[in-house]
């Protein structure tokens, strides 16, 4: 297994060394594992000049999958595209047209009272938010900044969807819902946008292709509200870039924390990049507060997806669970009575959990 580790900036490196650590534990026969570290980000700034250094891509490019950390420092959005931190994520994701972003929202019994939601609500949710990642407005041209004939500045996206986009994206979905409780939930704006329309248009047709799975389509708006209103109405929800980075966030929300949230983004065959869904976090990067499960379970999904060990995917899992089960808890999921833990603990306790499954 080649591996290309991208820890990049704030808290990624942290999470990722935990995230490595258990890796190898659950491996066991380090001769069969490669890691390869390269820079992101402000990292790949520091190192190379370039937040994504061309070695860093013909790394992740030569490798089997790519664990990633986080990218980006506070304020970058100021920065030119190229050469803005926060964007070596996106250029990565489009260069490896890595357009299949799988992010699962479990709740592990254990968190139930962390979540901000009640029990009842929450209890038992295992949906999957699968977004599509290398079109839409987050690409769309133009784009840029322009002076209107009045003098005023403007600011301006392309909000785009090509059928076969779609199409591709479609097909995962449906595969997905196959392998799970059969329900697949389109999310769009086809009531306002005309790529919605077309979005809609393509999942009903490339829909008849599965009529085992239950196709419905939910409108943004009402999806969010819905994601927190009945989340357990949903199995799979299959939405385009921008939908889909809003709700995934809501979703994790309700397992808890964002911490807790990992994902899988797949260029359609066994290469992919695994990363946690939360971000740099500067606010508490250096400070071995953050939570690693994110990254843990991330190298999770990894194992099943790229590498096809779901075996080492469910004992990884089964350390997790164990852990919170003995009241393990970083800051952002601490309830009262249970035993607060830093970033490497957290790693330690999982590690421990592995080489000791039975106990
Ligand atoms: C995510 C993040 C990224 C995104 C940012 C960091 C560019 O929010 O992976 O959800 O918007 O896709
Ligand atoms: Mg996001």
């Amino acid at each position: 297994m080649k591996i290309a580790v991208l820890a990049g900036d704030g808290i990624g490196p942290e999470v990722t060394a935990e995230a490595v650590k258990v890796l190898k534990a659950v491996i066991g026969d380090s001769a069969a594992l490669e890691l390869v570290e390269a820079p992101i980000g402000q990292a790949g700034v520091d190192a190379a000049g370039d937040p994504l250094p061309q070695r860093t891509l013909d790394i992740a490019r030569e490798a089997d999958a790519i664990l990633f950390g986080a990218a980006g420092v506070p304020g970058d959005e100021q920065i030119p595209y190229a050469m803005r931190p926060g964007a070596s994520l996106l250029r990565l994701r489009k260069h490896l047209d890595l357009f299949a972003n799988f992010r699962p929202a479990i709740m592990f019994p254990q968190l139930v009272g962390a979540s901000t939601l009640r029990p009842e609500v929450v209890e038992g949710l295992d949906l999957l938010i699968l977004r599509e990642l290398t079109g839409d407005i987050y690409f769309g041209e133009p784009r840029g900044f322009r002076t209107t004939a009045s003098g005023e500045r403007q600011g301006f996206n392309t909000m785009v969807y090509s059928e076969s986009e779609v199409e591709r994206i479609a097909h995962i979905g449906f595969r997905a819902a196959r392998g799970r409780r059969g329900k697949l939930c389109s999310v769009e704006k086809a009531n306002v946008l005309e790529c919605s329309q077309l979005w809609r248009e393509v999942f009903i047709r490339v829909g008849r292709e599965y009529p085992d799975v239950e196709l419905t389509h939910m409108f943004v708006d009402a999806a969010s509200m819905m994601l927190v209103r009945a989340p357990k109405q949903f199995d799979v929800i299959v939405t385009g870039n921008i939908f889909g980075d809003i709700l995934s966030d809501c979703a994790a929300m309700l397992t808890g924390s964002i911490g807790m949230l990992p994902s899988a983004s797949l260029a359609g065959g066994n290469f992919g990049l695994y990363e946690p869904v939360h971000g740099t976090a500067p606010d508490i990067a250096g400070k071995d507060i953050a939570n690693p499960l994110a990254a843990i379970l991330s190298v999770a999904l990894m194992l099943r997806y790229s590498f096809d060990r779901p075996d080492f995917d469910g004992k990884i899992q089964a350390a997790v669970s164990a852990v919170l089960s003995d009241g393990c808890r970083t800051a952002d999921i601490f309830e009262p009575g249970s035993r607060k833990v830093g970033t490497r603990e957290m790693g330690d306790a999982v590690v421990a959990a592995i080489r000791n499954p039975e106990r």
